[in-house]
């Protein structure tokens, strides 16, 4: 089953084809383009502008993706769309982009949750001329994830922890109570003079970082439930801050350390709970933050020194930060097709 995948939730505007058979989802094309350079002058992404980008870049991107795979409209069999979360008039011009193909061709329309679609970023089998050799023999070979499996889902809007079952059956174990772990980084990087979005820097700067510098609490990590709080670490950097004034390039470096080892902390002793009370076969990590090489060298870590018997799954890198292979990806395997114009974007979808 051939999808075009359609993502224009926030800031990227993207288009994918996948190739689904039986367990498989092979990738055939994955184009983003984004209009992220825009949004840094700002701080912050301004929806009307996104929106007004997303309008500019949908048809071709959509196209290039269709040249890449060597591909038409025709040979395309279902089309999959992000209906939500996201900003309502990003959302909208890829959900009425989506539904004016599948009228026009006639082909099913299958919405997707966007946060589903970065936890089906794991399912994909990738052979794609971006990745590193090193990168693809290991995503291949990592290709079986067992159920039940533990999804953790660590992106700019959402820190939410699911179990799985199988296939389109999620159970939210906890979610965060305020902001996402993206969310923080991006709001220490303001504090320490890092452009949005902060994550990717602060991953470098923590790499020449003083790890004893600066212990940053670890909220709610003790805690009987399954959710998460990284409001409380932003007001303790913040009030680091303000009491050290001026912050050279080595103080800045060492916050940064701080951050991201208290972010890290947190998210791994709570997920690996889970995985012990849930007895889980698979834990598959997603979402930008999961681009994040340290969180992933940790989880790894972590794994093998409890000879905990679960295997450990994360999507390239380049497949956690927003994208469509994703949401096709996760469309194949959760085919619920919707008549066109019962489609419709909802900003505020959550796991329901
Ligand atoms: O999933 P995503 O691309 O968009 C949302 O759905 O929110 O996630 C974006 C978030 C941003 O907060 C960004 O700072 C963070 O992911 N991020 C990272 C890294 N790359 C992106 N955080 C830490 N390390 C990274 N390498
Ligand atoms: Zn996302």
């Amino acid at each position: 089953m051939t999808i075009l995948g359609i993502e224009t939730s926030c800031d990227e505007t993207a288009a994918a084809i996948i190739v689904g058979k039986d367990s498989h989802v092979d990738l055939r094309a994955n184009i983003v383009a984004s209009s992220l350079a825009m949004h840094i002058p700002t701080g912050g992404i301004i929806p009307e502008n996104a929106a007004r980008e997303q309008l500019k870049f949908i048809l071709p991107v959509i196209n290039q993706a269709l040249a890449d795979a060597g591909m038409t409209l025709e040979d395309i069999d279902a089309i999959a769309v992000t209906f939500g979360p996201g900003l309502i008039g990003s959302l909208l011009v890829g959900v009425e982009t989506a539904k004016t193909i599948a009228y026009v061709l006639n082909k099913p329309l299958i919405p997707v949750n966007h946060m589903v679609g970065h936890i089906y970023a794991n399912f994909i089998n990738v052979h794609h001329k971006s990745e590193t050799k090193l990168d693809a023999i290991r995503y291949t070979l990592d290709a079986h994830i067992a159920f039940p499996l533990l999804a953790l889902v660590v992106s700019g809007g959402h820190t939410d922890l699911l179990l799985m079952k199988e296939h389109g059956h999620f159970q939210l174990l906890g979610g965060t109570r305020d902001d996402a772990a993206g969310e923080a980084l991006d709001k220490i990087g303001r504090l320490i003079g890092v452009a949005y979005p902060a994550g990717p820097v602060i991953e470098q700067m923590a790499k020449s970082g003083d790890p004893n510098r600066f212990r940053f609490p670890r909220p709610l990590v003790g805690s009987p439930d399954f959710d998460y709080s990284f409001s409380g670490l932003k007001t303790a950097v913040l009030r680091e801050v303000k009491n050290l004034g001026n912050l050279d390039a080595q103080t800045k470096k060492d916050i940064a350390r701080g951050t991201l080892d208290a972010i890290i902390d947190v998210l791994i002793k709570k997920t690996v709970k889970a995985a012990a009370v849930h007895e889980v076969k698979s834990i598959i990590l997603s979402g930008g933050v999961a681009a994040n090489q340290t969180l992933r060298t940790a989880f790894e870590d972590e794994i093998a020194k409890r000879r905990m018997h679960v295997t450990f799954h994360v999507p390239p890198r380049h497949l956690c930060t927003d994208n469509a292979a994703m949401i096709a990806s996760a469309a194949y395997f959760n085919p619920l097709e919707i008549e066109f114009n019962s489609v419709t974007a909802n900003p505020e979808l959550y796991f329901d």
